[in-house]
């Protein structure tokens, strides 16, 4: 572990341990606590720390606020054959998420393509990692996800917060290679990366926030002091576009809720993600040329003359180069963040001699 002063450097395994090591003393099982490092660490480790161990805080606060139910499960509450709906029950996102994905990746294998709606499930975080999961298995899958009730996000032309950052995903399997992975907040940026941001003290990128008097600004205080301002949606009246239909797909559809009035969330801890997973088995389609096409495509807007230093990237490409460096030099945290962790490692029950060695 480096002793730099303003971060830490853990390598994956080990982080993956005191991830683990801390929601066993929170009275998680060993299963879920492992499916919880997974899905962190693995985030880290595709370069997205707003998703990653740097939840943790929020977590713990929301299981004492009595909204995360530790040890929790999905509930299928409709099986129409290749559609699947289950309630999350408020259960850890990487549980929860966890099975409606497994399931709705067997019924694609078996039916040639399976839809699943999941609802009223805690933090679902890194949407790719349940793409990954469908592309592992050979199959495409797109996800419109919404985060019921904690607006924070306004509307195309609007001035204050109405909407999460409703994240979309899509991905392609690719044998032999890393798959294609679109996957991103419809907010100009994710709200990880304003508390990163903040936490480190730097400005975020223009056109990405407004204040509470609805003026441009670069200063991520907005979002985690009040009075609050608003994330601005990417791309103008397209990116709003697509995270309405987020909320209406991932929250209507999946038998969730959308954010209005009467949905209002009273904590910014609890994080409830509904999401509708349509998954395909590309062997179903009569395309025997597709991973072919796919190659041509790829190797043809890469050859298009730079534009800058920035070399031409496909998405999932930026997740694939980040994950093969960390795991190399393994994952730095900010030391703010770190802190942050460390003393909810404390509230989680981790012994204050057993935190010694990470402080
Ligand atoms: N659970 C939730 O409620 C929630 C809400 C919002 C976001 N998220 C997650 O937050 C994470 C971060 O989202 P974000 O909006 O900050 O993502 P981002 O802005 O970093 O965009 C990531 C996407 O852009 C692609 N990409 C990056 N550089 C590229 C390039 N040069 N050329 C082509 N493609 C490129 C990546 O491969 C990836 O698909 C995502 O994993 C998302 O699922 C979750």
């Amino acid at each position: 572990m480096s002793s730099e002063s303003h971060e830490r450097i853990l390598p994956a395994g080990e982080l993956h341990e005191f991830v683990v090591r801390l929601w066993r003393c929170a009275g998680s099982a060993e299963a879920e606590a492992r499916l919880i490092a997974d899905h962190l660490v693995s985030a880290n480790l595709a370069g997205h720390d707003s998703h990653g161990v740097g939840m943790i805080p929020t977590y713990i606060r929301s299981i004492a606020g009595g909204h995360l139910q530790i040890n929790q499960h999905a509930r299928l509450t409709k099986d129409a054959g290749a559609v699947l709906t289950f309630d999350g029950q408020k259960a850890f996102g990487q549980v929860a998420a966890r099975e409606a994905i497994d399931a709705g990746i067997e019924r694609a294998q078996r039916l040639g393509l399976a839809a699943v709606g999941l609802h009223n499930s805690h933090h679902i975080g890194r949407i790719g990692f349940w793409a990954e999961a469908c592309a592992r298995a050979g199959l495409v899958s797109f996800h419109f996800v919404n985060v019921t009730g904690d607006p924070m996000v306004a509307p195309f032309g609007g001035s204050d917060r109405r909407f999460g950052t409703n994240p979309f995903c899509a991905i392609f399997p690719r044998p032999g290679r890393a798959p294609l992975l679109l996957d991103f907040a419809t907010s100009a940026i994710a709200f990880g990366k304003t508390r990163v941001a903040w936490h480190k003290g730097v400005p975020v990128q223009d056109n990405a926030l407004i204040d509470a008097a609805g003026q441009a600004t670069n200063d991520p205080a907005v979002m985690h002091e009040a009075p609050y301002g608003s994330l601005l949606p990417f791309g103008l009246h397209k990116g709003y576009a697509l995270a309405a239909m987020c909320e209406i797909l991932g929250g209507a559809l999946s038998g969730g809720r959308t954010t209005y009035t009467e949905t209002l969330q009273t904590s910014h801890d609890a994080i409830f993600n509904c999401m509708t997973t349509i998954i395909l088995d590309p062997q179903a389609f009569d395309a025997p040329q597709m991973q072919a096409e796919a190659e041509a495509f790829v190797e043809w807007v890469k050859a298009s003359p730079q534009s800058g230093d920035a070399a031409i990237q496909v998405p999932g490409e930026w997740e694939e180069s980040n994950r093969r460096r960390r795991e190399r030099n393994g994952i730095a945290i900010d030391r703010s963040s770190w802190n942050e962790i460390l003393n909810a490692a404390l509230e989680a029950g981790v012994p204050a001699d057993e935190l010694a060695r990470y402080r």
